[in-house]
């Protein structure tokens, strides 16, 4: 079976090379030229972990080629959309890309006698398949979905940072097919590439399957900000802290317990946009999307918890030199789409604090953005010299291990504000002064 990848992004590119891994012959298209020389010559333009490892073994194997021409996709029997679906000014979702790339798989198709799959990857709304998808499809090849062409649904789970992993162990596959026969080559393709290993597959229709993505994502995202909220509770509780209460609430079975880190808030290119086209769908249904906002307004708010942590162990913030610590939207990838740091780092520079700031990987997305409004630092030692307080915003797992020692050795005043709950409270009060998140004031 021959696939093809259309938009080589963090799903298209990971699916991809992991497909061409396991023998499959593969095609990327994308728009972007400076990506596709880059995968050209094997490198991955995304940090993802083992990525470019398997991407340099695809290409070596001849099994994976990048390309800007739809063209040298004609002889795919699937194409896989993994275009970006991002927010409109509105909130609501821009398809436009979506739209695109049918328009191209459709010209590619119509020069084709074969039936070949389409199978939407990208997050979509509900309906846009049956409509849009199957509209353009149809429009720019002249064939009929259902007859000489197959459409069908196939939502992505992965997490960025363990992308490549989660592709090879995903909890379930989703597909959704309102025709009957693009689903059952999407379970073949996935039996050939899981073997035994294959996961639990559930079948449903289109719109069920945009829907379950949406839901997953929401629910996910409300974890999160009620996990905050009982967090921003317990702040303020003399005596409380939320890493307790959490490990104690995800001991019920009913509960579990992920996604009960309280935090700065969530980041990134999917739940923010999720949540908010999610919402801004059900509006347009004539539905009040009471959860969603609220969800949405937690997170907006909570990154900016580290400040008020700040404020009250420094006092006035202004003249202040500040050291952030993790500038990507979470550990072990360069992506800073919605990151929390970003927002952090802003509202410091407008109370007229002096900024340093270092990543593992990010900084050098946030040096194009931001330029010199702040320093960057080549480590976290030399992050944190002299720096007045210092703020955790990424929990990187070479946060986690400084000492509690080099906060006082190299801090003018070691004041250490821990936004993602990365040290252990006892031990770092030892060497500095401490706050974090859902931690309450345990003195008073
Ligand atoms: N990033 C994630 O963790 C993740 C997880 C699950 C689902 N998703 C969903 O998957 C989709 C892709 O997400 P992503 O993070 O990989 O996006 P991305 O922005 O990293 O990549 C999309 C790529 O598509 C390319 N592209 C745009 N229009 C094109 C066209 N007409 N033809 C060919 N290429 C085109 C872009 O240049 C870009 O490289 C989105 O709908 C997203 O919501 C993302």
């Amino acid at each position: 079976m021959k696939l093809a990848f259309i938009g080589l992004g963090y799903v298209g590119l990971t699916t991809a090379v992991c497909m061409a891994y396991r023998g499959f012959d593969v095609v990327g298209v994308e728009v972007d030229d400076e990506k596709v020389e880059k995968i050209s010559r094997g490198i991955a333009p995304v940090k993802e972990p083992k990525l470019e490892k398997l991407l340099k073994y695809a290409l070596s194997r001849k099994k994976f080629t990048a390309s800007t021409s739809y063209r040298d996709a004609v002889k795919a029997d699937v194409f896989f959309i993994t275009v970006g679906t991002p927010s409109k000014p509105d909130g609501g979702i821009d398809l436009s890309r979506v739209a695109e790339a049918c328009k191209h798989i459709g010209e590619t198709l119509a020069t084709q006698e074969k039936v070949a799959t389409v199978a939407v990857k990208s997050t979509v709304v509900p309906g846009t398949t049956r409509t849009l998808v199957k509209q353009k499809l149809e429009e720019a090849s002249q064939k009929k979905v259902g007859m000489d062409l197959n459409l069908c649904v196939n939502p992505e789970f992965l997490r960025e940072g363990a992308a490549v992993d989660d592709t090879f162990h995903p909890d379930r596959i989703v597909i959704g097919d309102d025709w009957g026969r693009g689903g059952k080559i999407l379970t073949r393709l996935y039996k050939k590439f899981y073997g035994r290993k294959t996961p639990p597959t559930m079948i449903t229709n289109t719109v069920n399957a945009e829907m379950i993505k949406y839901a997953s994502n929401v629910f996910l995202a409300a974890r999160i900000s009620l996990i905050n909220e009982v967090a921003n509770i317990c702040q303020r509780t003399p005596g409380a802290d939320v890493e307790e209460v959490a490990k104690g609430v995800g001991m019920d079975r009913r509960i579990g317990p992920h996604f009960l880190r309280a935090g700065l808030g969530y980041g990134g290119s999917c739940f923010p946009k999720d949540v908010k086209a999610l919402a801004a769908f059900a509006k347009g249904l004539g539905v009040e999307p009471f959860m969603l906002e609220s969800v949405q307004k937690v997170n907006d708010n909570q990154p900016y918890k580290a400040i008020e942590l700040a404020g009250r162990l420094v006092g006035n913030l202004h003249g202040r030199k500040a050291a952030v610590l993790g500038l990507s939207f979470k550990p072990n990838t360069d992506d800073i789409r919605e990151a929390v740091s970003l927002k952090i780092i802003n509202k410091l520079l407008e109370h007229g604090c002096t900024v340093v700031a270092y990543d593992p990987a990010a900084t050098e997305n946030v040096r194009r953005l931001l330029g010199n409004k702040i320093n960057y630092a080549e480590s976290a030692e030399e992050c944190i010299k002299n720096a007045d307080f210092c703020i955790v915003a990424t929990e990187w797992d070479e946060f986690r291990r400084l000492k509690p020692e080099l906060f006082k050795k190299h801090m003018k005043k070691p004041v250490v504000i821990d936004g993602r709950r990365v040290y252990d409270p006892a031990a770092i009060s030892e060497k500095a002064v401490y706050a974090a998140i859902g931690l309450g004031p345990n003195k008073t």
